[in-house]
């Protein structure tokens, strides 16, 4: 058996890049304020912003979305994606959305209230600041592996059971629901386990609460609990996906990852009891619940996306496309958090940037080398993202300087991951010649996407 393992597809239509010099990128970065979300997509090379919505979609998919049926109510399109939905996830009630961050706002609107308190492994930022907006407390209770970037861990998107049950039994009034998020996309897109979320469920129920589970990477989850997980090793990925789903009353996901398409997400519930009032707040700001703000022709891509997103071939080649790139970074010393997650990588910045003072950026400054070294664009996760400057005019800043590279589904090849290791690689060989900037214009909130930097 040859140990290769190739890209399980054939490319069939391209989409050219352009090659841009050194030269030409110091300019397009000096033009773009220091800022890579300022770039034009154009301009990039490798573009590792996001894995999210980013993706090649197949030709299967580009075909359905032909059969697309755009009547405004009761559309067969949004029957055929409902079939599929209640296949996977076993659930009566299937509410499409434009997106992820949607679906939380619909179901959280109908359902919580101002005080409550929600647990989770990790919110994600939307989830979080959704639940926020409705003075819902958002709590983080990941096991402590999966704050140590370094530690070596088979799930650690693993929810701290101990730590629900002491809150469980202190705040359980204040409760609506337990969440938890599959990947762990905050912690580093890591795995939660079939047993932590069989515990978590079951502790839960003890309390009377329901299980909603954040399921934007259902799929590379299961694939995660078919490798590690005694037991697993001949299940399907659709059956662990089913028993992941059998353990929840709900969940919610952005279609945009797993869902392998460009728009979409959704809400599934089990039970009748929020369903009038989530359906009233669907009409009220995504629009009749068999469309649900998409086009008919985005839910036919979705359902055959579902079942792509599944194949065992494609999440085989997917997780280890991140593994790979992981394993070329720590052979050439960089650090970055372990084990790779299912959609990304996330650099350790300070392992190429040992001496750069935390007030000069050192994963922002990563990330513009990266992009100057070889057209890649990441996003920074540190003291620019998280870090605030305060009314004094002094600096908060993150204990950890990430640049993270999410990999759009489908998208790029091989050569495209050797490219990107050489250029990290020699990022780190010519560190000393990397700037770091310091911010002259910022907004108050979510600095990262706007603000404006200059060299130190
Ligand atoms: C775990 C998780 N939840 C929710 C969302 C929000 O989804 P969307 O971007 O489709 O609104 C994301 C998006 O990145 C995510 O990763």
């Amino acid at each position: 058996m040859p140990r290769t393992l190739i890209e399980p597809f054939r490319i069939k239509s391209i989409e050219p890049i352009r090659m841009t010099t050194r030269v030409e990128r110091e300019h397009l970065l000096d033009a773009a304020k220091l800022n890579v979300f300022k770039l034009r997509a154009e301009d990039v090379l490798i573009d590792w912003l996001t894995d999210s919505g980013t993706g090649a979609m197949s030709s299967r998919q580009w075909g359905a979305i032909m059969e697309g049926d755009e009547s405004y109510a009761g559309a067969r399109s949004f029957f055929r994606l409902e079939a599929v939905i209640q296949d996977i996830t076993g659930m009566k009630h299937f509410v499409p959305t434009h997106q992820g961050r949607a679906a939380e706002k619909v179901l959280f609107t109908a359902v919580c209230r101002a005080g409550q308190l929600v647990p989770n492994n990790c919110h994600f930022d939307t989830t979080r600041a959704n639940l926020e907006y409705l003075g819902v407390e958002a709590v983080d209770l990941v096991i402590a592996e999966g704050l140590q970037p370094a530690l070596i861990h088979p799930f650690k998107g693993n929810i701290d059971l101990a730590r629900v049950r002491t809150l469980l039994e202190a705040e359980g009034g204040r409760i609506p629901f337990g969440m938890l998020t599959v990947t762990n996309n905050t912690g580093g897109g890591q795995p939660v386990s079939m047993a932590n979320i069989r515990a978590y469920a079951a502790l839960l129920k003890q309390h009377g609460k329901p299980l909603i589970m954040d399921v934007c990477r259902f799929c590379e989850n299961a694939m995660f609990i078919k490798m590690r997980e005694p037991g697993y090793e001949n299940t399907s990925i659709k059956a662990i996906a089913q028993e992941m789903f059998s353990y929840a009353d709900g969940a919610t996901m952005s279609a945009k990852k797993d869902g392998m398409v460009n728009i979409g997400g959704f809400i599934v519930l089990r039970s009748d009891e929020w369903m009038d009032a989530v359906r009233n707040l669907e009409i009220l700001t995504e629009g009749f619940p068999t469309y649900g703000g998409l086009a008919g022709r985005d839910l036919e891509a979705l359902a055959v996306g579902l079942q792509e997103g599944m194949d065992e071939d494609y999440l085989r080649y997917r997780l280890r496309t991140a593994e790979y790139l992981g394993e070329r970074l720590e052979a050439s010393g960089i650090g970055f958090v372990r084990p790779t997650g299912g959609h990304a990588v996330y650099i350790d910045a300070k392992t190429v940037l040992p001496n750069m003072p935390a007030a000069h950026y050192p994963g922002w400054a990563l990330c513009n080398a990266l992009y100057l070294e070889g057209g890649i664009r990441g996003v920074e996760i540190g003291s620019v993202m998280f870090g605030k400057r305060l009314d004094d005019g002094t600096e908060t800043f993150h204990t950890m300087e990430l640049v993270r590279l999410a990999f759009p589904r489908r998208m790029y090849t091989q050569s495209h991951f050797d490219y990107a290791a050489e250029v990290i690689a020699d990022a780190k060989l010519n560190a000393r010649s990397i700037r770091g900037v310091r911010i002259v214009k910022q907004p108050k909130y979510l600095r990262h996407f706007t603000c404006e930097c200059a060299w130190v």
